[in-house]
């Protein structure tokens, strides 16, 4: 049976979804690791192509977080040119020091996808950002912000070795692909929500 809900249930989804926005500066406390992992259960709540549940994730907190600091700033270099022309200057430095610093976030999500010829390439990426979506409002409810980041595309192969993934059978397989991290914490800052454009996204064919 379809499940129903109350008006104030209902309320309370919408205000979820309309209060995640991107969270670039965070508290260091680290979320309880039970937290993190019902954050990633909701992810995994998700559907998926064939219900092949295809997202891999790898959660790095503490040392190896702040190891990866390095690697974010390489991929800041891929992707700043592109970002000075679009964004203004007091925004591209603050961007640029997000990259440098992951605005202190504690937790670090890296988003695989498990690719297999039993699945079209698309639904196994949308697949896993169906999962991605989910733990972003997950981590609402929680009282934790995210931001979701496809910078490390830019140096996957380096973020595959950083995470040991070398010995991983699926990815000795070639089937392994990262897609994006999410970074996670408690916000330390409460930014305007991105204002959003509604011309020419729907369309309606009676
Ligand atoms: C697939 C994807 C990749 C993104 N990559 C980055 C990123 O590398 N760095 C960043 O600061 N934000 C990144 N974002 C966040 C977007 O900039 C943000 O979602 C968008 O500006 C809308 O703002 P909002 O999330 O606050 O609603 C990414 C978002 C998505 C969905």
């Amino acid at each position: 049976m379809t499940p129903q809900f109350s008006e104030n249930e209902k309320a309370t989804f919408y205000a979820i979804v309309e209060a995640r926005k991107s969270i670039r500066k965070y508290r260091p406390d680290l979320p309880p690791r039970a937290l993190i992992e019902k954050i990633l259960e909701a992810g995994m709540l998700a559907p998926s192509g064939k219900n092949r549940q295809n997202w891999r994730f790898f959660v790095c907190t503490g040392k190896k977080r702040d190891e990866y600091l390095a690697y974010s700033q390489k991929s800041w270099a891929g992707i700043k040119d592109v970002l000075q022309k679009r964004l203004k200057p007091s925004l591209y430095a603050f961007t640029e020091r997000f990259f440098y610093t992951l605005g202190g976030a504690p937790v670090v999500v890296f988003c695989y996808s498990h690719n297999s010829e039993e699945e079209r390439y698309h639904t196994s990426i949308g697949s896993v950002y169906m999962a991605v979506e989910n733990i972003n409002l997950a981590a609402v409810a929680e009282g934790l912000g995210t931001c979701t980041m496809g910078a490390p595309f830019e140096i996957k192969d380096e973020v595959d070795e950083f995470l040991g993934l070398r010995s991983h059978p699926e990815y000795q397989a070639g089937q392994l692909e990262l897609l994006c991290s999410v970074v996670m914490g408690y916000p330390d800052h409460d930014p305007p929500k991105a204002p959003r454009q509604r011309e020419g996204r729907v369309t309606w064919l009676d």
